[in-house]
C-alpha cells in the first residue's frame, strides 16, 4: 500500500506545541522554532502589519494583564496544496492586571479568532489574522473609537483651507462653547467617593435616557469610575464655585468639606448642585487619551438653584443671563 506522505505533518505539530509555549506559558522564544525569519502577521481588521518580535511582545504585555491565559485551538486545518494551514482557537484568562490604560476588571473574558499561515520551505512565512488587541479590548468591555487611534497628520482643517492643523483655533473654537459643570462622582471598590469636574457631559437621548461624559485617563478618578457600575452626575449651581475648585484639583479626600448623599446604587450626589442624576454605565468608548462613558439614567433629583454656567476658562452666574 502507498503511503502519503504529509508534508505540513510536522510543522503542524511544532506549530502547535510553540503556540502552547508562547501563548500559555510565555516561552515566546518558542515562536523562533516554526517562524521564517522573514514572518509577517497581517491583522485583517486594521491592517497592522506584525514581526516576529513585536508578536512576542504583545504576547508577553497579554499574558501581563491576563496571567492564567489558557489557549484552546478548536480547529486546526491543513491545506497540503497551497501549503496552508489554517488555525481556529478561542483563550480564556482573568483581566488582573491593566491593559493600554485600561483598568484591570478581575472579570474573565473569552476572546476567539482564526489565523490563516503560509507555510514555506517548512517554517511558517505569514499569517493573516482576524484577532488583535482593539478586539481583546472591545472582549474586556472597551471598543475602541477607531477615529481616534488615527495618526494627526491626515488632513485635519480646523482654521483655514490649508490642511494644517492648528491647536489654538480648536482651543479657540472650544472657548466659544459655553456649557454647564458638572461633577462627575462614583463609588471606589473601597467604598470611598472620588470625583472630577468635567464640562463634557451631554445628554444623548430621552428615550432611552441617556448620558455621556468623557474623562481623562490620566485622572485619578479614571480607575474607579471605569471599574463601577454607576455613576452620578452633578450639575453645579451658582454657590459651588468653591466646589467646582475642589474637583477641578487633585486631593486625597475631596468630599471632606462636603454634604452629600447617595443615589440609590450608592453613586455620591452632592447636596446644593443644581441637579443630580445617577447613571448606570453602559458602554466605555476608548478614545485614546480619553474614555468616553455613556449611561443610562435611573435616578434624578432637581433643586431650585440656578446653575454655574462656564465660558472659556471663567464660571458665571446662571441667573443673571439675559434673554435674547
Ligand atoms: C470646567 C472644567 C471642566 C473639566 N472637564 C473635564 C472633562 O470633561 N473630563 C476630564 O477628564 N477632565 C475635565 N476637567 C479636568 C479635571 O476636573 C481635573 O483634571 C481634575 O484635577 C481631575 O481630578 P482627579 O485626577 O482627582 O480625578 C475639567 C476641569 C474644569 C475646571
Amino acid at each position: 500500500m502507498q503511503q502519503i506522505v504529509n508534508s505540513l505533518q510536522p510543522v503542524k505539530e511544532s506549530l502547535v506545541n510553540a503556540w502552547e509555549a508562547a501563548w500559555d506559558r510565555g516561552q515566546v522564544d518558542a515562536l523562533d522554532e516554526i517562524f521564517h525569519a522573514d514572518f509577517r502577521r497581517i491583522s485583517k481588521k486594521s491592517k497592522n502589519v506584525t514581526t516576529i518580535r513585536e508578536l512576542k511582545q504583545e504576547i508577553l504585555s497579554v499574558r501581563e494583564a491576563f496571567p492564567d491565559l489558557v489557549t484552546k485551538i478548536d480547529h486546526l486545518l491543513v491545506d497540503e496544496q497551497e501549503q496552508s494551514i489554517a488555525i481556529f482557537w478561542h483563550t480564556t484568562g482573568t483581566f488582573t492586571n491593566d491593559l493600554q490604560g485600561v483598568p484591570a476588571t478581575g472579570n474573565t473574558v473569552e476572546t476567539r479568532g482564526s489565523n490563516l499561515m503560509e507555510v514555506q520551505d517548512g517554517k511558517i512565512i505569514s499569517e493573516q489574522v482576524t484577532w488583535d488587541q482593539s478586539e481583546l479590548l472591545e472582549d474586556v468591555g472597551v471598543p475602541s473609537l477607531k477615529s481616534a487611534f488615527e495618526s494627526t497628520d491626515d488632513g485635519v482643517v480646523v482654521d483655514d483651507l490649508s490642511g494644517v492643523p492648528n491647536l489654538d483655533a480648536l482651543k479657540g473654537f472650544n472657548r466659544q462653547f459655553i456649557t454647564g459643570v458638572t461633577v462627575v462622582t462614583t463609588m471606589d471598590e473601597h467604598g470611598k467617593p472620588r470625583g472630577l469636574a468635567a464640562n463634557s457631559y451631554v445628554s444623548v437621548s430621552l428615550e432611552p435616557p441617556l448620558v455621556l461624559v468623557c474623562v481623562q485617563k490620566t485622572t485619578s478618578t479614571y480607575a474607579s469610575l471605569f471599574k463601577s457600575t454607576h455613576l452620578g452626575i452633578n450639575i453645579m449651581s451658582n454657590g459651588q464655585r468653591d466646589t467646582v475648585g475642589t474637583f477641578a484639583s487633585k486631593g486625597d479626600d475631596k468630599f471632606a468639606e462636603l454634604e452629600w448623599h447617595q443615589g440609590p446604587n450608592g453613586s455620591p450626589l452632592i447636596d446644593g448642585s443644581a441637579a443630580s442624576i445617577e447613571a448606570e454605565i453602559k458602554e466605555r468608548f476608548q478614545a485614546k487619551t480619553h474614555t468616553v462613558f455613556i449611561a443610562k439614567v435611573k435616578h434624578s433629583e432637581v433643586a431650585q438653584l440656578e446653575p454655574m454656567v462656564y465660558k472659556a476658562g471663567r464660571f458665571y452666574d446662571g441667573a443673571e443671563l439675559t434673554a435674547l
